[in-house]
């Protein structure tokens, strides 16, 4: 058996890499970008995720750029990007470019499964009607879609491709079963038979809508008690010990990622298009993309109490990247907050031990020289190092912790302006 990953991200590569060490199947990568291709044959891994950068070390991948790699493959997985345009409609255009480019090469009796994200219907109403149209191949008579959802979280250290439990949609029962067995080879996790394409494409859409729903919940919470002047972390903290019908969330500088900003939108285009207003999804992406501009009004609250402008006060904005510990951007609220801060004139120095690219401050110290505020925007664990001692040998007047990460009471004690979110 040969099969194909179409997309080496974090989705893509952890798969192929999994594949690879879990059967003795022949696995080849394409991905449009040659960089990524020329880190992989070298064995450096190029994406932040201790699992595939340890697999990176152990196992050699055939990949390339050149979709000839992925000829006469008996399944092909799809782990292309799925984001929204400027408008938040779906982006489905590296989703159709993948399928293009597997239509060159499709046979009888292969199987294709698509792991990206996508709304309820995008097999059924793109994929399939695409490729019977480029191929004349029937589906189920000739080939197979099947839909298994990823649900990786890049950097956790304890789930992984391997013990994330997957579930599996097809156009046939017959199509879910073969690859579910497949994935059963792969994963020491369970792997659920769903019904169709449609009802397994709307379980990641609901996961991730779920998550994005209980955070803005809670940041409206956090707005409503910022103004009744109570300290949300106290009270999350207090509500946690029912043992039941409460999981707790925590508010924060706003959404990123690739899934729990965009995925949202991806429903509620859908349902739009047959007639059906999700308001409560709309409302909740309104709320947290409204934070990093909430952030920043704490920071000017803060340097009005001190009679500063923004404009011309130096600032250090620390972290960059959507997540603890990582130096991804993607829909990073950081970057939002960044432009915020330059919009107004802020005099910026910006520091992300992840993201070398964009910091103007070699390390945390320099970022600290001189600088009036500081606005933490991602809890990384280098910036545990920020006690209200450090800071007030640095100077530092306002710290305005997007996070909720730092020890409000120590910064406090130390006679330094805190504010959180919420708190
Ligand atoms: N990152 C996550 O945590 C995560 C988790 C679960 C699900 N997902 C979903 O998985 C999908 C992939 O996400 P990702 O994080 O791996 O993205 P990514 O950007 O890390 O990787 C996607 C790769 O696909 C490549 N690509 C783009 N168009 C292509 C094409 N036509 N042919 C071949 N390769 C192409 C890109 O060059 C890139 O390397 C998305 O739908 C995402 O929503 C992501």
């Amino acid at each position: 058996m040969k099969v194909a990953v179409l997309g080496l991200g974090y989705v893509g590569l952890p798969l192929a890499l999994a594949i690879r060490k879990k059967t003795n199947y022949e696995v080849v990568g394409y991905d449009i970008k040659p960089d990524k291709i020329e880190k992989i044959l070298k064995g450096i891994c190029p994406i932040d995720d201790i699992q595939a950068e340890e697999d990176c070390r152990n196992f050699s991948l055939k990949a390339s750029f050149n979709d000839e790699i992925i000829e006469g493959s008996d399944i092909y997985f799809v782990c292309v990007p799925t984001p929204v345009l400027d408008d938040y409609t779906p982006d489905l255009r590296p989703l159709k470019g993948a399928i293009k480019t597997i239509t060159k090469f499709l046979r009888r009796g292969q199987y294709i499964v698509i792991e990206s994200t996508v709304n309820p219907g995008v097999c059924d109403e793109l994929v399939i009607p695409m490729v019977q149209e480029l191929t004349g191949l029937k589906i189920t008579r000739d080939f197979h879609v099947v839909h298994c959802p990823e649900r990786i979280n890049p950097g956790d250290p304890k789930w992984n491709v391997y013990n994330i439990p997957r579930n599996v949609g097809g156009s046939s029962v017959e199509a879910t079963k073969f690859i579910a067995e497949f994935y059963r080879k792969i994963l020491d996790a369970e792997v659920y038979e769903m019904p169709d394409l449609k009802t397994t494409e709307a379980t990641k859409i609901i996961e991730n809508t779920f998550r994005d729903i209980n955070i803005a919940f809670v940041n409206e919470l956090a707005k409503s008690f910022e103004v009744l002047g109570i300290d949300i972390l106290e009270v999350i903290k207090g509500a946690s010990n029912k043992p039941f019908a409460f999981l707790p969330h925590y508010p924060g500088c706003g959404v990123g990622g690739h899934c729990i900003p965009v995925d949202p939108y991806y429903l509620i285009d859908r349902a739009s298009k047959s007639g059906f207003d999700h308001k409560f999804l709309k409302l909740a992406r309104e709320i947290n993309n409204s934070m990093p501009a909430h952030t920043v009004n704490h920071l000017v609250d803060a340097l009005n109490h001190f009679a500063k402008p923004i404009k011309g006060t130096r600032i250090a904005l620390l972290g960059l990247s959507y997540k603890p510990n990582l130096g991804d951007l993607r829909e990073s609220p950081a970057l939002k907050i960044k432009s915020i801060l330059e919009d107004k004139g802020a005099d910026l120095i910006c520091f992300d031990p992840y993201i070398k690219e964009l910091s103007n401050a070699e390390n945390l110290e320099q970022a600290l020289d001189g600088a009036f505020a500081i606005l933490l925007a991602t809890a990384h664990k280098q910036f545990s190092a920020l006690t209200g001692k450090k800071l007030s040998e640095f100077g530092t007047k306002i710290v305005i912790d997007g996070r909720n990460y730092l020890d409000k009471h120590d910064i406090l004690k130390h006679g330094i302006y805190y504010k959180g979110i919420g708190r």
